[in-house]
């Protein structure tokens, strides 16, 4: 079943908030494969660390966006080289841990409304140091492919056996979108090099 939205208009978005815990375990059990222990959805729920949008539609949730804000430092070892070592310490990268939209309510734009929101967000002009927005998705995901794809994120790496799900693991693929003046490494020194090496 396909719901007709009407106007996107009729959509809002905010921030989640306590009260709203068991509505989003419920949507993401049906969204991700991937088990999430409990003090995971207390955080997304209350902590500031998280930059957490329900997109509602008459005062139900029907898609999340969940992202956090980190310095190169603390990405994990497989994303470390996403941003060009150019950018110093103080460089941040935003990573979307997840966004999901109810299923009646996908393609009505509800997915973009979300990430706009975040897109926007980063760029203001006190977060230009934030370079890059990345996620992981699983290279079966190819829904979610697609979306970021027409986003315009490009795959950035192959992550073999990235995932463990119920007992098997699983294959991902990381994904980044350059804002802000971001660029992967080598963008503008890779070919002056390669002229220095074979002059
Ligand atoms: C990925 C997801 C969030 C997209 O949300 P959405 O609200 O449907 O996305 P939008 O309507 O904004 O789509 C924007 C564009 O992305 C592309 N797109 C989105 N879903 C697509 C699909 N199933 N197949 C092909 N292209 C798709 C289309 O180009 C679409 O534009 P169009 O509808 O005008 O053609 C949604 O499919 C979802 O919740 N999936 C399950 C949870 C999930 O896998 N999340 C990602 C984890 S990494």
């Amino acid at each position: 079943m396909t719901i007709n939205l009407g106007l996107l208009n009729d959509v809002q978005v905010r921030f989640l908030c306590p009260a709203d815990l068991e509505e989003v375990k419920r949507l993401c059990r049906v969204w991700f494969p991937i088990e999430y222990p409990d003090v995971w959805y207390d955080e997304i729920t209350s902590s500031t660390r998280f930059f957490s949008l329900a997109a509602t539609f008459n005062k139900n949730i029907i898609g999340l966006l969940v992202a956090e804000v980190k310095t190169k430092s603390l990405c994990n070892k497989e994303d470390a080289g996403i941003l060009s070592f150019r950018f110093g310490d103080d460089a941040t990268l935003a990573y979307i841990l997840s966004i999901g939209v109810v299923q009646e309510y996908r393609r009505h734009g509800i997915g973009s409304l979300l990430l706009d929101s975040l897109l926007c967000h980063l760029t203001t002009p006190e977060r230009q140091n934030c370079k890059a927005v990345y996620l992981h998705v699983l290279t079966t995901n190819f829904a979610a492919m697609q979306f970021y794809e027409k986003r315009r994120f490009t795959q950035f790496r192959y992550l073999p056996l990235y995932y463990a799900i119920k007992g098997t693991h699983r294959d991902g693929f990381s994904y980044v979108l350059y804002i802000n003046g971001g660029e992967p490494p080598w963008t503008f020194i890779y070919p002056f090099i390669i002229l220095v090496h074979s002059g």
